[in-house]
């Protein structure tokens, strides 16, 4: 039964949707082809996926477990399971996360909003060399006042939803568009790998070299998988937590990641392919899917309407991400410090946009913050690493040690599978999350730490 005046979804559907769409956004079709980049291909890829299923799948179901069963946000739903300990400091870290998070993700998002304009005015359709729309994109993020304005436009759409609380806002936002989606990557996907030389990007992505592989590869795959699933600060148990309760859960934990984990490789599909017919380089960084990206279209019947669609719908798959964010912060401060929910949304925002500010600025405009006050990365790449990477993989840790050895599986399983829909291959869920996810994310982190590759 969800408490009062908190609300709930309306339907298993209604939180597949909601849940796929905090999952499916800029991580999937913007961070992960730029990350396979860096990180050298198939390899990378590879490990990716191991990493989704042995760690990912099993860290949602524990994460929606302490959803449904706590009917809070993060830091209460510790407080409620392990009344008195320290474990809710864990959950005090994945509301910082969630805001550290939000802080980069609105200036991305703020991007992408440029080129939707771009699209509709006509812009980005008609750019065909990637040199040219190399030099587009350079000049929109090294500016100062286009990039401060776009997030804060993203910010106030993040917070205008938010504002409307969990059912009415959340989910029809999400219930036309995701399906269309697909529709479009799909066939974006096909133009694109069967442009000339398209088929090198294919097996670029799935022909795995492993000399390529070193611990920072390993960390990034990992971050990359928590990161696009939404995992390791709340964000699924916030979700889980609006759960109704006649509903198969587990079952629609699954359904969701497998969502999240093909449309990321539906955006690799579209891009590597693209991006060796047009020769630009696959570690070209965070700017990859925005230089690659508008030569599709003028490879495309009616590209310039394709441009519009793409975009419109990447920037509200962004959105759904954005609100989910927005929503463990302000969940703790209604939960938690009794806020009313529409002064939380508008304030946490307000400071999250602040906090954006040095990323926002950091692709050219000021030189401190390009260089992260000389650490050699630019404040946004710094923020993607330490939040969507350290962060989501300590908060995944504690949560797997927390479900595993504190609360009990016994339990965790009572409450996944509390509205008598088994959860099948039990035993297997309990082996990981017990000592197969917190003995790898361990030893990765300290690993880390004894070669000192940080970033
Ligand atoms: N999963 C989202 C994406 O891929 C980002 C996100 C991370 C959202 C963590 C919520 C929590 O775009």
């Amino acid at each position: 039964m969800a408490s009062a005046g908190r609300g709930e979804w309306s339907g298993k559907a209604g939180f597949i949707l909601a849940a796929a769409g905090s999952a499916i956004g800029l991580g999937n079709i913007w961070r992960f082809p730029y990350t396979a980049g860096e990180n050298g291909g198939g390899a990378f890829v590879l490990v990716y996926l191991a990493f989704v299923l042995l760690i990912g799948v099993p860290v949602v179901l524990s994460e929606l477990s302490i959803g449904r069963f706590s009917k809070l946000n993060p830091v209460g739903a510790f407080k409620k399971l392990a009344p008195g300990t320290n474990w809710k400091w864990l959950g005090g870290l994945g509301v910082l996360t969630g805001f550290g998070i939000l802080a980069f993700y609105s200036v991305v998002a703020g991007w992408t909003l440029s080129y939707l304009w771009g699209a509709i005015t006509g812009q980005v359709g008609g750019v065909t060399t990637a040199a040219e729309s190399e030099a587009a994109f350079v000049s929109l993020i090294g500016g100062s006042f286009m990039p401060l304005v776009l997030t804060a436009i993203f910010m106030a759409l993040t917070i205008f939803v938010v504002r409307g609380g969990v059912s009415e806002g959340i989910e029809r936002a999400t219930k036309i568009l995701m399906p269309t989606l697909l529709v479009v990557l799909l066939i974006m996907a096909i133009r694109s790998m069967t442009l000339e030389g398209g088929m090198a990007g294919v097996s670029y992505l799935f022909s795995p070299d492993f000399s390529k592989l070193n611990v920072g590869v390993i960390l990034a795959a990992l971050g990359q998988a928590l990161f696009s699933l939404s995992l390791g600060m709340g964000a699924m148990i916030t979700y889980g937590s609006y759960f109704p309760d006649r509903e198969n859960l587990p079952q629609a934990g699954i359904i969701v990641a497998i969502f999240d984990t093909g449309i990321a490789f539906l955006a690799g599909l579209i891009i590597f392919p693209a991006l060796f017919s047009v020769g630009v380089e696959p570690n070209a960084g965070p700017g990859l899917v925005f230089i690659v990206l508008p030569s599709i279209f003028s490879q495309l019947p009616a590209g310039g309407l394709f441009a519009i669609a793409f975009y419109a719908l990447l920037s509200i798959a962004a959105l759904t991400s954005t609100i989910s964010l927005l929503e463990v912060v302000v969940a703790y401060f209604v939960d938690e410090k009794q806020w009313n929910r529409k002064k939380a949304a508008l304030w946490i925002g307000v400071a999250c946009f602040v906090l954006a500010i040095p990323s926002a600025l950091s692709q050219g405009a000021v030189d401190i913050f390009s260089t992260s006050f000389g650490l050699g990365i630019s404040f946004l790449d710094l923020q993607s690493i330490v939040w969507g990477n350290y962060s989501l993989s300590i908060g995944a840790l504690g949560l797997c040690i927390f479900v595993g050895w504190k609360w009990g599986i016994p339990a965790a399983l009572a409450s996944l599978e509390s509205s008598g829909h088994a959860l099948q291959g039990h035993a297997l869920w309990s082996f990981l999350v017990k000592y197969v996810c917190p003995v790898a994310v361990f030893a990765i982190l300290v690993y880390i730490m004894i070669t000192q590759q940080y970033f």
